[in-house]
């Protein structure tokens, strides 16, 4: 019994934006929001997520954060680690992690991870965990920029979104669990072995600028490794930072 209240709703603007509100007019976390379909689905730095009802999973978990913010650090990518053992207990083989937390699937994304703050970090304060994962949604549906797949498309039959939501559920107190009690540390490796640019030449943006480097693995907070030639390795870490193949 993992004792998460589930809030379903029909099509919403956003799970993770629920989740906010129901924390805002004092529902207890830990809790679950699951939607059919999102109107205003959102990724990282203000990017539209597409969120076509009834066909893949918009799913947010709040947790209370307990052991402070620098309890934080590294819990993006154990996320990515619980999506990716949710996705291969439902039958998806093929799938790593990109730095920081896509989940990728044959060189495609085939999950996304929005994790956001609420509250004062110094005091109480709430994280909310949006997942979202392509499950049945059909080639036409839309226009995504990037190069996109769905659990369909990978095993080549219809997936459960049922089974997939409790899988994530199952995956997350697990892994979640274990960072809290261990530190990432003790992830470190089963995520550097799923990385699947591990050695790869890649470009770094910060926003400002891109930097060119081979990607050497992580560190023990879940920094980003880059050997530079002239620098040697540098370590980069933050929200904003988006990684690509060169
Ligand atoms: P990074 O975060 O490292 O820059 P990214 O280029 O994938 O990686 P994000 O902001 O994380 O960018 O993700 C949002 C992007 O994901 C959107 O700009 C869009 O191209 C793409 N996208 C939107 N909806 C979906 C979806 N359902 N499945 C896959 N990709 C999607
Ligand atoms: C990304 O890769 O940019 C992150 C995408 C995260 C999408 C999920 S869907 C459920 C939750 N609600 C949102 O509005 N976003 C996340």
């Amino acid at each position: 019994r993992l004792g998460w209240d589930l809030y379903l709703r029909e099509t919403i603007d956003s799970t993770n934006a629920e989740a906010l509100r129901l924390l805002q007019s004092g529902v207890l976390a830990p809790f679950v929001v699951l939607a059919e379909g999102q109107t205003e689905g959102r990724g990282r730095r203000g990017r539209e997520w597409a969120s076509p009802p009834a066909q893949n999973v918009y799913y947010t978990l709040a947790l209370k954060v307990s052991n402070g913010i620098q309890g934080l650090s590294g819990l993006s990518l154990v996320v990515g680690l619980a999506v990716l053992d949710a996705l291969r207990r439902s039958g998806v083989e093929g799938v790593g992690l990109k730095w920081p937390n896509d989940v990728y699937a044959d060189d495609r994304k085939i999950a996304g991870i929005l994790i956001e703050l609420n509250g004062d970090p110094a005091d109480l304060c709430h994280v909310i965990i949006g997942i979202g994962v392509n499950v049945n949604m059909g080639p036409n549906a839309l226009s995504i920029g990037q190069p996109w797949t769905t659990m369909r498309e990978q095993t080549g039959r219809l997936a459960s979104r049922a089974d997939l939501t409790h899988f994530l559920s199952e995956s997350l107190y697990r892994y979640i669990g274990r960072h809290s009690r261990e530190g990432f540390s003790s992830l470190r490796e089963e995520w550097e072995a799923n990385n699947i640019w591990h050695g790869r030449s890649c470009v770094l943006s910060t926003g400002a600028q891109q930097i060119k480097g081979l990607m050497t693995g992580i560190d023990e907070q879940g920094a980003l490794c880059l050997w530079i030639e002239g620098r040697g390795e540098l370590r980069f870490s933050g929200g904003e930072l988006s990684l690509r193949l060169d």
